[in-house]
């Protein structure tokens, strides 16, 4: 009978983190910041609790992660219908995703671990059998190294990213709207109140939703009509590839930088809306707003959007489907 475990990575710099075999979970980031550790990740005290959170903390998202309108995908003149859960459309893989499994530690060392997982021919709707693996690596300069490797025997959309919210004033401290977010994207993707990309991609330019220059997240928060429709930051950004870092997230007493690299060629800013009634580790609950997810990922919805500028989201039999997002922090 497979157990719930958890594994402890450690560095040279008194850094550590935890993660899980159950939904391939980060479940834990502690940084020494002048002495103090400061957890920077948000998280709940046990295992009963993460099963009944529906905030994705820190959890491996799949087969395709954010949403798929209807529900429905066609490949090759094939029409499947998903697994809907929420309303009509599917968000995070459906009822079962890959963030509700009990993983394969397949290897495991001091400063690494994989999971790996087969998601059978049609579960949650999809095609094929997909074979997955998930590493995560700590390194002695900081870095959380996420590296996602899949293969399938049928074409199949596949958006693997990882849910952790983030709060590097510590997770203990209220909420991160003090904290201030660069992302080095041009256009970003409106969406409907179900967040669904009602649109193409517009320039951040339009509707006050640049963030090329460090921007407080309260600031205007709630002002602008496309950050109303959503309670917040809720949008995926298309990633500038000219650009080596994605993201920066700075915590509000400047200590803690936090660095976002990735492959994927867009990042969806979430900035923990709806995450009131979360339990936390302390016999409480987060409020709104109390961590910000970073989520590599594609565009959302794509599967039904082939025109829009990056990669696939299609799988192929004959192909190896290979992502890697890093997460560096930066103490000063
Ligand atoms: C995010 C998504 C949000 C919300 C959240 C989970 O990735 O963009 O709309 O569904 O996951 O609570």
């Amino acid at each position: 009978m497979p157990i719930k475990q958890i594994i402890k990575l450690s560095n040279n710099q008194g850094m550590h983190i935890k993660l899980s075999n159950w939904g391939a979970t980060w479940l834990s980031c502690v940084l020494p910041v002048h002495g103090q550790n400061r957890e920077v990740l948000l998280g709940c005290q046990s295992f009963e609790q993460y099963q009944q959170q529906d905030a994705y903390l820190g959890a491996t998202i799949g087969r395709y992660a954010n949403r798929i309108a209807n529900a429905s995908i066609d490949i090759d003149g094939k029409h499947y219908m998903l697994a809907a859960n929420q309303g009509v459309n599917q968000l995070h893989g459906g009822k079962i995703g890959f963030d509700k499994r009990l993983w394969h530690i397949q290897s495991q060392s001091d400063q690494q671990v994989t999971f790996k997982l087969i998601s059978p021919d049609g579960d949650q709707g999809f095609p094929g059998e997909l074979n997955v693996e998930v590493n995560y690596q700590l390194t002695d300069d900081n870095q959380v190294i996420i590296l996602f490797n899949a293969t399938t025997t049928k074409t199949t959309p596949v958006n693997l990213t990882n849910h952790a919210y983030f709060n590097l004033d510590g997770e203990t401290s209220k909420d991160i709207l003090n904290h201030r977010l660069k992302v080095n994207a041009n256009y970003y993707l409106p969406v409907d109140a179900n967040g669904i990309p009602h649109n193409d991609l517009v320039s951040v330019n339009m509707h006050d939703m640049d963030l090329r220059r460090p921007k407080l997240l309260f600031e205007k928060l709630l002002e602008s009509q496309e950050r109303q429709i959503t309670g917040g930051y809720d949008h995926a950004y298309l990633l500038d590839k000219t650009k080596a870092i994605a993201a920066e997230l700075i915590s509000s007493d400047n200590k803690v930088i936090m660095n976002v690299i990735t492959t994927k060629p867009s990042l969806q800013v979430y900035t923990g809306n709806f995450l009131q009634h979360t339990p936390n580790r302390h016999n409480g609950e987060y409020g709104n707003f109390a961590g910000v997810a970073l989520e590599a990922q594609f565009l959302p919805d794509s599967p039904h959007h082939a025109s829009w500028p990056q990669p696939s989201c299609f799988l192929h039999p004959d192909q190896i489907y290979r992502y890697q997002t890093t997460y560096q922090f930066i103490v000063s």
